[in-house]
């Protein structure tokens, strides 16, 4: 190497310049977390935990969820457990304004898991609900009673401002239990949850005890009995067991949670939309088949067309496996989706993909990867003002534990990453805008771990990659 004394004037120059422009492109580009978080092991909660209790009086109603029954956000599906007897299979509910209770019926439902035999889980839908209105619910009409209240989404519009609640990968340890609480404590109130898939981790006991499933179900209930948590399936919704005979994907998720996929001309409630104030939310699924002809690529190909920007503005997409992720832990796994659908997405400018499986929190830049043609070679992610921001937020806090394992160098399409639980809140504030930030479990509410300002892609489609610096 040249000793420093022997540089040339212009020498000096040109490595100054080079030093500028490296801090410039240090500047604008990724960041991997400097926040070190103490990695310890996720515990769940032990079946006699609080969270886990069982109402009190025979019969009680357990497990209450609720999500969105329709396509539009008038009818909403109300579940729930019973393990005594069947009991009613009803639900009363009235708006807050009047004295007037109806009744709307539903179904009841049991399974068997190997050895284990489920409660009576019913399932209800109500339909006609008037929008922005608060409604008290009842469950258990004949024996024990159970009170709770939801409240609609205003009618669907453009500059209806309406803030989700984003939560991943959830399970059931102590760090599970402080997302929930930190969610639920935010003083930006999520309205609505869009969960992006493996809920209950049973499956990580031995014949994937599906004990665990109930008491997950009733650690879930303190939010998701009054608010909508939209349904994506993970991989720990499969409960696919051959050994033990159980063949059947998607059992126990399937007899407890129900979605509105009829509503959106689907043929699966794996996959499916809905309209919800200014947003229109697509749910795809990472395990079932969506190659060309498949069922799934059929109805995407022509859910996209449908979406309507001048009603609902903001286009997001929910799966559970992510196409642009850079921790080593389950790296590229969503790649043959992406390789299917990503073209669509750019063509349609969703504004934000959500996804989870990988245990840790990234962003992206606004990226694609779709002119490669197997023979011309160009096959790597560029940035792309039509394509989404794809956000990793599988950091709810299940059993498994952080995926701490990053991919080096980060590569220039991951704007943020940081291996610790948390979650985030999409909050809209009218066609053009949306603020977004994602909350890390350790931090009290002053601190934001990463946020930006998102413009939407049809009505406002200018460069909105967060400038370095401005948290
Ligand atoms: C199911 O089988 C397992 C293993 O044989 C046993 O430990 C468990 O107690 C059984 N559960 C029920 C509900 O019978
Ligand atoms: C439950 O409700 C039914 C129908 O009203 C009633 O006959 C029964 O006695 C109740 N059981 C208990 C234990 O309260
Ligand atoms: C879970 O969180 C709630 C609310 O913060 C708290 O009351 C409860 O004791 C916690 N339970 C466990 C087992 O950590
Ligand atoms: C949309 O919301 C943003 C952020 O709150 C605000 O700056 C902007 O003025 C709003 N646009 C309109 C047309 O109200
Ligand atoms: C609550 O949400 C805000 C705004 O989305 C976020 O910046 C903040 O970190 C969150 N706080 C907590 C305690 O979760
Ligand atoms: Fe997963």
């Amino acid at each position: 190497m040249r000793p420093f004394q022997r540089l040339s004037f212009s020498s000096f120059l040109l490595l100054s310049l080079g030093l500028v422009l490296n801090l410039v492109f240090v500047c604008n580009g990724s960041s991997t977390s400097i926040f070190v978080r103490k990695v310890e092991k996720s515990i769940d909660m032990p079946l006699d935990s609080d969270v886990f209790r069982v109402p009190p009086g025979y019969n009680a109603p357990q497990q209450v969820h609720i999500t969105q029954g329709d396509h539009v956000g008038k009818a909403v599906i109300v579940s729930w457990v019973t393990e005594d007897e069947p009991g009613s299979d009803a639900v009363r509910y009235w708006s807050e304004n009047s004295k007037h209770k109806k009744l709307a019926k539903g179904k009841i439902e049991t399974y068997r898991y190997f050895n284990y035999s489920s409660g009576f889980i019913h399932h209800v839908t109500i339909r006609n609900l008037k929008y922005n209105t608060k409604y008290y619910y009842e469950v258990g009409l004949r024996n024990t009673t159970r009170q709770f209240w939801f409240t609609t989404p205003p009618a669907i519009g453009p500059d209806v401002p309406y803030t989700f609640g984003l939560i991943g990968d959830l399970g059931q340890t102590f760090d599970s239990n402080r997302t929930l609480s930190h969610y639920q404590s935010n003083s930006t109130k999520g309205q609505t949850v869009l969960f992006v898939g493996d809920l209950s981790y049973a499956d990580n006991y031995p014949n994937h005890d599906n004990v665990r499933w109930d008491t997950w179900g009733r650690f879930a209930e303190r939010s998701v009995a009054y608010q909508p948590w939209i349904w994506t399936v993970g991989n720990h919704e499969l409960d696919f067991a051959p050994e033990i005979g159980e063949t059947e994907p998607f059992k126990p998720f399937s007899h407890r949670y129900q979605t509105p996929y009829k509503a959106s001309q689907s043929t699966s409630p794996f996959w499916y939309s809905i309209k919800r104030a200014s947003a229109h939310i697509i749910v795809l699924a990472s395990y079932s088949a969506y190659g060309k002809y498949t069922p799934q690529y059929a109805w995407l190909e022509e859910e996209l067309p449908r979406v309507n920007r001048k009603k609902t503005p903001w286009l997001i997409v929910l799966m559970h496996s992510p196409w642009y992720n850079s921790n080593s832990y389950h790296y590229m796994e969503g790649e043959t989706m992406r390789v299917m659908f990503e073209s669509w997405f750019v063509k349609y400018k969703v504004d934000v993909v959500f996804a989870g499986h990988v245990h840790a929190y990234e962003r992206s830049e606004r990226v694609s990867n779709i002119a490669y043609n197997i023979v011309n070679g160009i096959c790597a992610p560029v940035k792309d003002l039509s394509a989404p921001v794809y956000i990793n937020i599988g950091d709810g806090g299940n059993i498994e534990g952080l995926a701490t394992k990053y991919t080096q160098p980060q590569p220039e399409y991951s704007a943020f990453r940081e291996a610790s639980f948390g979650h985030a809140i999409f909050d809209i504030k009218n066609r053009t805008h949306a603020y977004y930030s994602w909350h890390r479990n350790q931090d009290g509410d002053a601190v934001k771990s990463d946020s930006l300002w998102f413009f939407n892609r049809f009505w406002n489609p200018v460069d909105d990659s967060k400038p370095h610096g401005s948290h």
